[in-house]
């Protein structure tokens, strides 16, 4: 079976491919480098022996994506390609709108006029907003969001909707993403952002190499355990895996629109974090109280029971195994 994959040397995108490739499945890749490394391809053949048919460039390209599709007997369309800097996508909305939601229009359209009726797409838990409960199920209201990078989420999502509607031969999953971490076991590949790194996990290991003296923790006094902000960790591996799943489900299942959320169900908070990676790798995390970063909220971590029941998948990682991965992947790549 053969599966095209977008942004498929990305953080998501290369350890989904590498469980693909293992699991006999042939892969079609696209990805144009804009926040990923040309290298990451060879250490995917170093990891399972077996190639990508990979094409370079970018999935606004409607040709590139016919003749992707023309020349390849694509089965199933996984769709990483995406910026996903929350940052960012404020100061750049055009930008972001472009290539996050006219990409995929221009994807959906080239899979409709080639009879490809089937994709998993890319989505965060970001569209929930400040959720109305936790744990978050997928009842919860969406909308709401706080930046570019969200709505331009939650707007794709509204699409697929429409358009699994209009055209019912559709079968489409939607994967809420809560927060990925941790790195393939081989420490080829990991999470590798350019420059100083916006997220929680990547930047604590930056500290534990001493690229960077202390980690700011934003705010000890949000309505949680110990005042520091809570989220659902989930360990790149574990998401990986449930594309697995996704594919296995948009094989036996009626078409239509799934949604599901893909966490651990857990919440660790800021300091718990430090304290877990500082445990299991055996090495110390400066960190100072910062203000509050402006859009963060309290406590944000999934229900997951959907994807635990209807695609047979439960994570198989803790908390301890995410924090060993990342570091691992960062001093094996100094
Ligand atoms: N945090 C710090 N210091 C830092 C970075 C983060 O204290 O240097 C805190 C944040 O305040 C938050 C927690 O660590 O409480 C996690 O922050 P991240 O930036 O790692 O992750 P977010 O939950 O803010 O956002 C991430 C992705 C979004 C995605 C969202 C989905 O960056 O793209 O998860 O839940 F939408």
């Amino acid at each position: 079976m053969k599966i095209f994959v977008t942004g498929c040397c990305g953080y998501i995108g290369s350890h989904t491919c590498t469980l693909l490739l293992e699991k006999g499945y042939e892969v079609v890749g696209l990805d144009n480098f804009s926040n990923s490394k040309r290298s990451v391809l060879n250490k995917i053949k170093k990891i399972t022996n077996k190639d990508i048919i990979f094409y370079e460039g970018n999935m606004l390209n409607k040709e590139l994506l016919d003749e992707i599709f023309t020349k390849n007997n694509i089965d199933c369309v996984i769709d990483f390609a995406a910026f996903k800097s929350v940052g960012d996508s404020v100061l750049k909305p055009i930008q972001y709108y472009t290539n996050n939601v006219n990409s995929v229009l221009t994807l959906l359209t080239s899979m409709q006029e080639h009879n490809v009726k089937k994709l998993i797409f890319s989505s965060s838990a970001t569209v929930y907003g400040n959720p109305e409960f936790v744990p978050i199920t997928e009842n919860c209201e969406v909308g709401n969001t706080t930046n570019p990078y969200g709505t331009s989420k939650l707007f794709t999502e509204k699409i697929l909707k429409d358009l699994s509607l209009a055209d019912p031969e559709f079968k489409i999953i939607i994967f809420r993403y809560f927060n990925p971490v941790g790195a393939h076991k081989s420490s080829l590949i990991g999470e590798d952002p350019l420059g100083i790194p916006a997220n929680l996990m990547p930047y604590i290991c930056k500290v534990a190499n001493k690229e960077l003296d202390y980690l700011n923790v934003f705010g000890n006094d949000y309505n949680t355990k110990d005042g520091t902000g809570v989220r659902d960790y989930i360990h790149i591996m574990d998401l990986a895996d449930a594309h697995i799943k996704g594919i296995e489900k948009l094989g036996n299942s009626q078409n239509g629109l799934y949604i599901y959320n893909l966490g651990t169900g857990k919440g660790y908070s800021v300091l718990e974090m430090i304290n877990t990676f500082e445990k299991v790798n055996n090495i110390k995390i400066p960190y100072k109280i910062a203000p509050r970063r402006s859009g963060d909220i309290d406590e944000c971590y999934a229900d997951s029971k959907k994807a635990n029941k209807e695609l047979n998948w439960t994570c198989q990682y803790n908390l301890e195994d995410m924090c060993k991965d990342a570091y691992n992947f960062i001093i094996k790549n100094k």
